[in-house]
């Protein structure tokens, strides 16, 4: 294979809290290691128009406690397109990059896959979003971050929930999957997690109201996963509205608040280590593969697996929560 002395790092899709963290154990690895790093601006979009910067170690410098990602983000449809891609191609080529290590979701590895194929260019992945929906890996980069702020957003409104006994639906993130609705509803003593995963098997409104889940209390939260699936939090209150009148029903999305903010621990270990990992991969001759977790020991996840296998839910979490409940 053929030596990899330029390494081009981007960012992309979602922006999520130990990006920065990720960008810096990337690049102060590959310097470590002898090479040179790019750094790519707004993710495929800037690759495509030619956003490129030399990184040294002080581009790095401060930003392992920051949210967000110092290398811009953007979703990109042009990539998308075989054009758009040989564009990207041809840039490289122009900087010398021999490999790229890209930060980022679902989406944006399915681009890195195709991107690899098309190129037989040597990419490596590592799992950035806060949605944790990427198989093969028990974390994603942003999740603990995320889930810590949806615990601490539901704290604050139970307070609320309690002293005018109401019935709660918070809506958070997570696109089409629950990971973030069902721990942060343990993390948090919430009553019940509306989640896409079970939304198509059982109708988990009724099932909560019939299993008389207010008969020891008078307040009740319930975290319900943005999906329209689940109907999301507007459709399942309006729903109680119709259907069981009598509950003082309220409504919170928590929204983008969820995505920002000063990564955790766990987040900053997770990233840097995946960081590191991703040139290891690299010298290793790795090629298009995610970096994972699991059992905190590092994996290599092939990308056809981490986009196209559905990360399951732990259904014995399900159970935990409802005994949790009563
Ligand atoms: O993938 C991360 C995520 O925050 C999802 O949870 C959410 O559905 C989506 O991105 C929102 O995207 P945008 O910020 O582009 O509206």
């Amino acid at each position: 294979m053929a030596e990899i002395k330029t390494v081009g790092i981007l960012t992309s899709g979602g922006d999520a809290p130990g990006m920065n963290a990720a960008i810096r154990a990337v690049t102060r690895s590959a310097i470590y290691c002898g090479l040179n790093v790019k750094g790519i601006y707004r993710g495929y979009r800037g690759l495509i128009a030619d956003e490129i910067v030399d990184f040294h170690t002080q581009n790095v410098s401060n930003i392992i406690q920051m949210g967000g990602t110092i290398l811009k983000t953007a979703r990109c449809k042009e990539f998308q397109t075989p054009e758009g891609r040989q564009l990207a191609y041809d840039v490289m080529q122009r900087h010398h990059i021999d490999a790229l290590v890209v930060i980022g979701g679902d989406g944006s590895l399915t681009g890195a896959r195709i991107f690899a194929n098309e190129f037989n260019f040597p990419i490596i992945g590592l799992p950035g979003t806060i949605d944790n929906d990427l198989y093969g890996t028990d974390s994603t980069i942003g999740y603990d971050t995320a889930l810590n702020t949806i615990m601490d957003c539901v704290d604050k409104i139970r307070d609320t929930a309690t002293s005018h006994e109401r019935l709660f639906f918070i809506e958070v993130m997570g696109r089409d999957a629950g990971f973030l609705a069902l721990n942060g509803a343990i993390a948090a003593g919430a009553e019940a997690a509306i989640i896409p995963e079970i939304s198509t098997q059982v109708d988990q409104l009724a099932e909560l109201i019939q299993n008389g889940f207010r008969k020891s209390k008078n307040s009740s939260i319930v975290l319900v996963a943005e999906s329209p699936v689940t109907g999301g939090a507007m459709g399942l209150a309006e729903r109680v509205k119709n259907e069981y009148p009598g509950y003082d029903v309220r409504v919170s999305i928590l929204g983008h608040l969820q995505r920002g903010g000063s990564p955790t621990a766990y987040d900053r270990i997770l990233a840097s280590r995946m960081g590191a990992a991703a040139i290891d991969a690299l010298m290793d001759d790795q090629r298009n593969v995610m970096i994972g977790i699991k059992n905190d020991e590092i994996v290599y996840v092939p990308f056809t697996r981490a986009i196209k296998k559905e990360k399951p839910i732990n259904r014995d979490l399900l159970d935990t929560l409802r005994r949790l409940s009563i």
